[in-house]
């Protein structure tokens, strides 16, 4: 479905106009979606249980991304941003709509399927929380939340590594690679923003992310990965906790 609406905007046969967004997106009946304190803990890695967790979580985040994707395409569609903003945010979808597709396949060579375990809702009230203000949605969801898998992907990757799953290494490798892009393409609108209304990048990050974002970010950051997106350490280190 995203790949197929990506491909038809690739052709240029969908213009911009005014398209309301649905406060939440459509679901599956399955996951359940619980409050984040009542996820199970994860367990390690060794245990096929313990991976089909890991991926389970992610094919969740990345379903959740398919809709940030599109919710921040069709939600800011009336503030007469450039094509290329769109062009960027449909090819962010498109992206994670692979994403889900490759977990889930690797789920399935496991046994299980997107669905099976319980979920959490706490990316969607980060998108519900921006949703007024476009400013605030790029600073949380590409550039906290997307950046926040930047610097804990490495250790996933490892550990998987480790303990002989270089399958599912891969996987995570190709998804890293891919945010990266998908962080750039958020510190690159953001900042295009800012100078656009006059403001400074550095201090508006700062001023939407405490205003928006509920709790401080969390340390360490992967700050030469974050760097390559285009994402300085001035802009966040002030609200680490
Ligand atoms: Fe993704
Ligand atoms: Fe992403």
């Amino acid at each position: 479905m995203s790949g197929a609406l990506a491909a038809a905007w690739r052709r240029g046969t969908i213009p911009v106009g005014e398209a309301g967004a649905p406060e939440r997106p459509a679901r599956p009946l399955r996951p359940l979606l619980r409050p984040p304190r009542e996820m199970p803990k994860r367990r390690a890695f060794g245990s096929p249980s313990g991976r089909v967790a890991l991926l389970h979580a992610l094919a969740h985040i990345e379903l959740n991304a398919i809709d940030l994707g599109w919710d921040i395409v069709a939600r800011f569609s009336a503030s007469g941003l450039p094509r290329a903003f769109f062009d960027d945010w449909v090819a962010v979808a498109a992206e994670e709509a692979v994403h889900f597709g490759l977990l889930a396949d690797r789920l399935a060579q496991f046994g299980a399927a997107y669905g099976d375990l319980p979920a959490h809702d706490g990316l969607w009230e980060a998108a519900l929380a921006t949703a007024g203000d476009l400013l605030s949605r790029l600073a949380v969801v590409p550039l906290v939340l997307e950046a926040r898998g930047l610097d804990v992907t490495p250790d996933m990757i490892l550990r998987l590594e480790r303990v002989g799953d270089g399958e599912s290494a891969a996987l995570l490798r190709r998804i890293y690679r891919d945010e990266i892009g998908h962080v750039a393409t958020g510190a690159r609108w953001f900042a295009r923003l800012c100078r656009e209304r006059g403001l400074a990048p550095e201090a508006a990050f700062r001023d939407r992310v405490r205003a928006a974002f509920a709790g401080h970010l969390k340390p360490p950051f992967n700050a030469a990965a974050r760097e390559a997106a285009g994402l300085p350490s001035a802009w966040y280190a002030g609200l680490a906790g």
